[in-house]
């Protein structure tokens, strides 16, 4: 694809600009939002938002061999800083990021750290996930079929999520996939991603509330007050959230650049799901 990497656009509201309208985004509390992006976000959030990036995102974009890589993180950091910048009534290019020395992000701005955030990708979607004053983590993952799942696991899995994926053998790629991106949400929203000691979390379905539910604790003492759920995303296409915050209202945002047109230019509110 190609595109004029980072060259001033015009980022306003008019024109050909097929994005949310800065002023309609709004994040109720108690809510998740979720964004999913997908692939047709590429080419034009790379042509009208690459110029929202800072000298360091810019460096970082630059350093991505495959060009595909490269915009993919173009869009996702940048529609990140439309959409903070939406939330936060400030302007997207204003923001400014520094990281923990586990490598999660933190906005850097005086009232910022009410805003929870939580980013990831995988081949052909990303997720951004949004809320006030929590701990959030989102996690998706493609499914690959043939993995060495005990060598993945190692180190990562708790007793019980290995035990778990023993008993499905030998169709265990879903169960992977589950475990899998329930813990990274899990520990995404902690803070840590895979540093510490991942295995002293367990995941496992919540048998209380349900098909879609799971459920959390650390040595074996309960992780309470959270709302933690399975996202299906397509059929090869796996997610997780956990968010701390009892009862969360959980929105998908779909983000095709068509939907952003059909959705927001005529005033309605954002496609919704579930
Ligand atoms: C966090 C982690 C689980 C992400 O796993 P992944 O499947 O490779 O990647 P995902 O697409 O799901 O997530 C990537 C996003 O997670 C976020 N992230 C990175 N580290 C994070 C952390 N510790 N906590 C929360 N979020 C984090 C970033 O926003 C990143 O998005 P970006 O690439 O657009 O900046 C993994 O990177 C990890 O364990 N990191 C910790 C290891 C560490 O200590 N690194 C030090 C680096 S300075």
């Amino acid at each position: 694809m190609r595109h004029d990497l980072f060259s001033t656009r015009d980022v306003g509201s008019g024109g050909s600009l097929l994005l949310p309208h800065l002023s309609r985004l709004s994040l109720p509390e108690k809510t998740v939002q979720i964004w999913v992006l997908d692939d047709t976000c590429i080419e034009p959030a790379c042509s009208a938002l690459a110029n929202t990036l800072s000298l360091d995102e810019r460096q970082r974009a630059r350093a991505y061999r495959q060009e595909r890589h490269r915009n993919r993180f173009i869009a996702r950091r940048s529609i990140l800083r439309w959409l903070i910048g939406g939330y936060l009534s400030c302007k997207p290019e204003s923001l400014r990021f520094s990281v923990t020395q586990f490598g999660r992000p933190v906005l850097q701005a005086p009232g910022a750290e009410r805003l929870a955030f939580s980013v990831s990708h995988t081949d052909g979607m990303a997720l951004l996930a949004f809320a006030w004053d929590c701990r959030v983590g989102v996690d998706v993952e493609r499914r690959s079929d043939g993995l060495d799942i005990a060598g993945i696991g190692r180190g990562i899995f708790s007793a019980f999520e290995e035990e778990t994926l023993d008993a499905a053998r030998p169709d265990s790629a879903e169960s992977l996939l589950s475990i899998w991106t329930r813990k990274e949400a899990l520990l995404k929203a902690l803070g840590t991603g895979l540093s510490g000691e991942p295995n002293a979390y367990t995941t496992e379905d919540d048998s209380l509330l349900g098909e879609g539910y799971w459920c959390a604790s650390h040595n074996g003492t309960a992780i309470s007050g959270w709302t933690c759920l399975d996202l299906v995303l397509g059929p090869q296409v796996r997610g997780a959230l956990a968010v701390s915050l009892e009862d969360a209202r959980v929105t998908l945002q779909l983000c095709p650049v068509s939907n952003w047109v059909n959705t927001w230019r005529d005033g309605s509110a954002a496609l919704t799901r579930s």
